[in-house]
């Protein structure tokens, strides 16, 4: 009740000073030179417990385009709230919002705007399950730069990504939206997309602050079903889990977002665990966590509060910082604190961690951004340039058999054949930004624009996306077999995956199939261009292609990244990160399994043990031949390093880049260890006739260690395996 007391004397001996006093007044949290903690404190110092209690508070802005989260647009804005989810791309709104927080509220707090720039603000580049099939994080970090810098100069200093989700099983929608089922390559991607965003200063006008999400366990959702229970075994969530979170913590994520599931009978927004102990305490987390949308309200939908205040205790006392959307915070926190239920110095320590953002972006100095023209700050050319690449390294060539691509000089006619040919809004994906269909050029247009002038080309749709109208399938037989190839363009559309976005079955929709299988017939080369944000069963229609090329959804570049492709222009690169199975019952079917008591049995009966498609699969049109392996050691100690390297030849007809995957086995330890685990790779140019040395620095405390179910990490001695191409290397580990 003590300090209860003395915030109700504060705030009335607050109150009766006016803003205009406090503007005028050189008070330390406005002066730049005295250090970030400083300004904090001062600041937290002089607000009223309304004041602080607006701080935790996210409301938005404009018009909401996610179609999960739909209300009424909104144009009017409280200026004392903490935070906004700003829908615009006007600076002068912006400033106009800014003003009014900066020049009409007692203490002239900025309001800090976030977005959802998932894969790019304007600028769409390929989705990130895409991207992780690059393999090149520098190019994640570059295009999460341009999303920035396009974002910062709207006003949006705050993006809702990168999502680190590791995910295995495709069911679930949101696997487009993470990095693949591997926790080593959401680390390094999601530390990629960290540093893109946030540069090396937030203070710099072109960063915006980052948000770990969703923190945890989200993926596991029962069946693939979203925003469901998930049953996670604490072995699994520190094994899993959680290593792309404590990466990203590490990497200065600025923030972090709680997610929507259920983890074994605690919700993710309302776990004192994984927000307090885990991400505060012990990982010693300085930024502050942002619920999801609606999901401290949600917690009465899960069953762990009766109503809105107890809602509100629950995620604020488990560690949610700010409260997304619902105003639960807004309508209970003030009362929970004169009702002693929350101690004050609990909340002062939640506007601690949103003030310390706020002036390390730097938003007290300098809140308002340049009121530029459009067409000078979105879609610059090396911004084009660079989501070309970026689309153009991450597709996966799954198949080429007898070489048939890229399209040989002697084919002089092709037909274009499917509903993905003409799509604007699949070819983007979802979350895709301000990103708008008529920024993307459709695959047929890029086709035509690649070969135009050399290439006979006919298009024929052949049929939708789904439904039953085979009337087309005819007209798309005959252009079929008068050409020297075919490019079957099928899919998913856009809605299809995206949050909110499962699917009970991944194979192709039945009339897709249908026209694969009818074109199949013909006596012509069937070149599949498929485009989707998770991963298919295709074992159904895979017999009939001579060639598949998985563009995912590339982003408003991909078609012209696709016709590079098919014309040879660029080799590609690209390697799964995330398994294609052969049919949805084998869901989920992930490389890093723990071993089987009888390994050769147990397997379905009805399809082979392994993913049609695994992990790390991925064709160039060159080929790549390992040669042996060494270590510069059989046996190591602990404390020291150890290093292997492997020679790559490029043994085909044209420059390629190739990246090598270096995986550790564990055969025996205390705990059981996953069959092998991803803990290294590199992607180099290797030239046509040169060889590459790839090398792979072991670090036995980092590499050949694990976490137990509590996060505590073990080394242990004994024997180890590397395991690069189709090569084993053992060596062992001592004292
Ligand atoms: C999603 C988040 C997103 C938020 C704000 C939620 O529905 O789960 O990933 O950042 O909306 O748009």
């Amino acid at each position: 009740m003590r300090h209860v007391f003395w915030t109700v004397l504060l705030s009335v001996i607050a109150f009766a000073v006016t803003p205009t006093e406090i503007r005028s007044q050189n008070l330390p949290y406005k002066d730049p030179s005295l250090p970030v903690e400083d300004r904090v404190e001062d600041l937290l110092g002089r607000m009223t417990l309304r004041e602080k209690v607006m701080q935790t508070v996210q409301r938005t802005y404009g018009k909401n385009t996610n179609i999960n989260n739909i209300e009424k647009e909104v144009k009017a804005v409280d200026p004392t709230v903490g935070s906004l989810i700003y829908r615009s791309t006007s600076p002068e709104l912006y400033n106009e919002i800014q003003r009014r927080a900066m020049q009409e509220t007692r203490l002239g707090i900025p309001i800090l705007c976030g977005f959802d720039a998932i894969h790019g603000f304007r600028t769409v580049f390929p989705i990130p399950l895409a991207q992780s099939c690059s393999w090149n994080p520098e190019l994640v970090r570059l295009s999460c730069r341009v999303a920035a810098s396009e974002a910062a100069s709207s006003g949006v200093k705050w993006t809702f990504s990168p999502m680190v989700d590791v995910a295995r099983d495709s069911r679930w929608g949101r696997v487009s939206e993470g990095y693949g089922e591997d926790p080593y390559l959401n680390t390094i991607m999601g530390i990629a997309a960290i540093k893109g965003y946030q540069g090396s200063d937030l203070s710099d006008p072109s960063a915006v602050a980052a948000c770990l999400k969703h923190y945890v366990g989200y993926s596991m959702s029962e069946g693939g079903r979203d925003y469901q229970y998930t049953n996670i075994s604490a072995q699994t969530l520190w094994e899993t889990f959680m290593p792309p979170f404590e990466a990203g913590v590490k990497a200065g994520a600025a923030t972090v977002m709680c997610a929507f599931n259920d983890m074994n009978g605690v919700p993710a927004s309302a776990n004192p665990y994984t927000l307090t102990e885990v991400l505060k305490k012990q990982w010693a987390h300085d930024g502050f966590v942002v619920s999801d949308w609606n999901s401290v309200e949600q917690l009465i939908a899960q069953g762990v509060a009766a109503d809105d205040r107890e809602a509100c205790l629950k995620a604020f006392t488990a560690g949610v910082d700010m409260d997304m959307v619902d105003d639960i915070y807004f309508d209970h926190l003030e009362k929970l604190i004169e009702e002693g239920e929350i101690p004050v110095g609990m909340l002062d320590e939640a506007v601690r961690r949103i003030l310390r953002l706020k002036f390390r972006l730097g938003l007290f100095e300098a809140p308002y951004v340049d009121e530029r023209p459009e067409q000078e700050r979105f879609l610059q050319p090396e911004s084009i340039d660079l989501a070309r690449r970026l689309a153009a390294e991450s597709m996966v060539l799954l198949k080429n058999e007898n070489e048939v691509l890229p399209i040989a000089s002697d084919v002089k006619r092709i037909a274009v054949i499917g509903p993905m040919a003409e799509e604007r809004a699949a070819v983007n994906g979802s979350w895709e930004g301000y990103g708008k269909p008529e920024d993307v050029t459709p695959l047929l247009d890029c086709i035509r624009e690649k070969f135009g002038d050399r290439l006979e080309i006919d298009f024929v749709r052949g049929c939708g996306f789904d439904g039953d109208d085979r009337s087309n399938f005819d007209a798309a037989l005959q252009v079929a077999v008068k050409a020297d190839l075919v490019i079957l363009c099928l899919g998913e559309k856009r809605e299809w995956s995206g949050e909110n976005g499962s699917r009970s079955v991944l194979e192709l929709p039945d009339i897709q199939e249908e026209l694969a299988l009818y074109l199949g017939e013909a006596d012509v080369p069937l070149i599949f261009v498929l485009s989707s944000g998770r991963p298919l069963a295709l074992a159904n229609v895979e017999p009939v292609a001579a060639a598949i090329i998985q563009m995912w959804q590339p982003g408003s570049q991909g078609g012209f990244a696709l016709a590079d492709i098919l014309a040879g222009d660029v080799n590609p690169s690209g390697k799964l990160s995330i398994s294609f199975p052969w049919s949805t019952g084998q869901q989920p079917v992930y490389y890093n399994v723990r071993r089987s008591a009888r390994p050769k049995m147990g397997h379905y009966k009805d399809i082979p043990r392994t993913p049609l498609y695994p992990f790390g699969h991925g064709l160039s049109y060159t080929s790549f031949t390992y040669g042996k392996a060494t270590c510069s050691a059989d046996l190591v100690r602990i404390g020291e390093k150890i290093c292997i390297e492997v020679p790559v030849t490029n043994t085909g007809k044209r420059d390629g880049m190739e990246t090598v995957l270096w995986f550790v086995s564990d055969p025996v330890a205390s705990i059981s260890r996953p069959e092998k685990e991803l803990k290294y790779f590199e992607k180099k140019l290797v030239r046509q006739g040169d060889t590459e040395i790839f090398r792979f620095e072991i670090d036995p405390e980092r590499d050949l260690s694990f976490v137990d179910d509590k996060g505590n990490r073990h080394l242990e001695t004994g024997e180890f395996y590397v395991l690069v191409g189709s090569q084993r290397v053992e060596f062992q580990l001592a004292d």
